[in-house]
């Protein structure tokens, strides 16, 4: 295999303007360098708390109606109630990237947790003061040069598991089972994990949704162990509107490593192609379809955001 350069699926173009962006916690904006919660919140001591990641084009966040809805239904399936509906975070969100000064190429980190405790134990009674929400929103430009040069991929022995476990369609604080996964794809010499679900069919990444392009068709995993991506869906629908054969099935390894091309869906990197899983070169490197349905997403984002 030839050498591919260390990446992340989040590797952005460094912005010097983030040292100095405002912070959203608890209803007021602070200076990064204060943005602090309590060493008893929640998030910190279990990662108990659930988070979006959006993002800001032309002043308009992509899909949030989409997003609220994996929110809301997070928050009610762990009983975090933070007594505000989606029009308010929709004016958090707007409040703090109106005081950075941000419109477009900006990106969210929105969490939410079950808040400060009375006593550093487990039971969620005793977080008692109310939820914690904190918004960082940060200048974010995808690097250029993953979309040229790809991702590896490692499969780990870490799986994304069976719902009645730690259902993979939360997007909990806690990403431990993620970042296990991550390390081991690192320890092997790649740059992010392709997890197995406990049948050991392909899956999902440690922080993306996997795709295959197979002889003309476009084949993701069922969708029952894994996160239920908005750009999962998009890139879904797209290809039912678009005459792309699509397919949410289980397949093996097998099919993943003789595949044409692969790419990861996430909404920071929209698609990511992947150069190569477990050394293995994927295709030739025509990457025709991910490009098409790169162009078809930039369309949609575009249509939603007036971008
Ligand atoms: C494990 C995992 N898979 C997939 C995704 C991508 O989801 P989305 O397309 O909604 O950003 C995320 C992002 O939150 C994730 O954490």
């Amino acid at each position: 295999m030839s050498k591919i350069d260390s990446h992340s699926t989040h590797d952005a173009e460094q912005d010097a303007r983030n040292e100095n962006i405002l912070i959203y916690v608890n209803g007021e904006l602070v200076p990064k360098s204060e943005a602090v919660v309590s060493v008893y919140d929640s998030g910190f001591m279990l990662g108990d708390g659930m988070w979006e990641g959006l993002r800001l084009y032309n002043g308009k966040w992509a899909f949030f109606d989409e997003h609220m809805d994996r929110l809301f239904n997070s928050l009610k399936s762990v009983s975090i109630d933070i007594g505000m509906g989606p029009a308010d975070v929709l004016d958090i969100l707007n409040k703090t990237a109106d005081a950075n000064g941000m419109t477009d190429n900006a990106h969210c980190r929105l969490m939410i947790t079950r808040g400060r405790k009375a006593k550093p134990f487990q039971h969620p009674g005793l977080s008692r003061f109310g939820p914690t929400i904190v918004a960082i929103v940060e200048h974010s430009k995808p690097s250029q040069s993953l979309q040229a040069q790809g991702i590896s991929l490692a499969t780990v022995p870490q799986v994304r598991g069976l719902p009645m476990s730690q259902d993979a369609k939360y997007n909990s604080h806690s990403k431990l089972n993620c970042v296990i996964g991550c390390l081991q794809a690192e320890q092997a010499g790649a740059d992010e994990a392709l997890m197995l679900d406990p049948h050991g069919f392909v899956n999902t990444t440690n922080a993306c949704n996997f795709f295959i392009v197979r002889r003309g068709e476009v084949w993701t995993s069922t969708g029952d162990y894994c996160m239920n991506g908005v750009t999962r869906q998009k890139v879904i629908d797209l290809c039912r509107a678009n005459d792309i054969p699509v397919f949410e099935k289980n397949y093996s390894l097998y099919e993943a490593y003789g595949a044409d091309e692969a790419f990861l869906t996430g909404t920071f990197g929209a698609q990511t192609p992947v150069a190569a899983i477990d050394g293995k070169m994927i295709g030739t490197g025509d990457r025709t379809m991910t490009q098409r349905i790169r162009d078809l997403y930039k369309d949609l984002v575009f249509r939603n955001t007036g971008a």
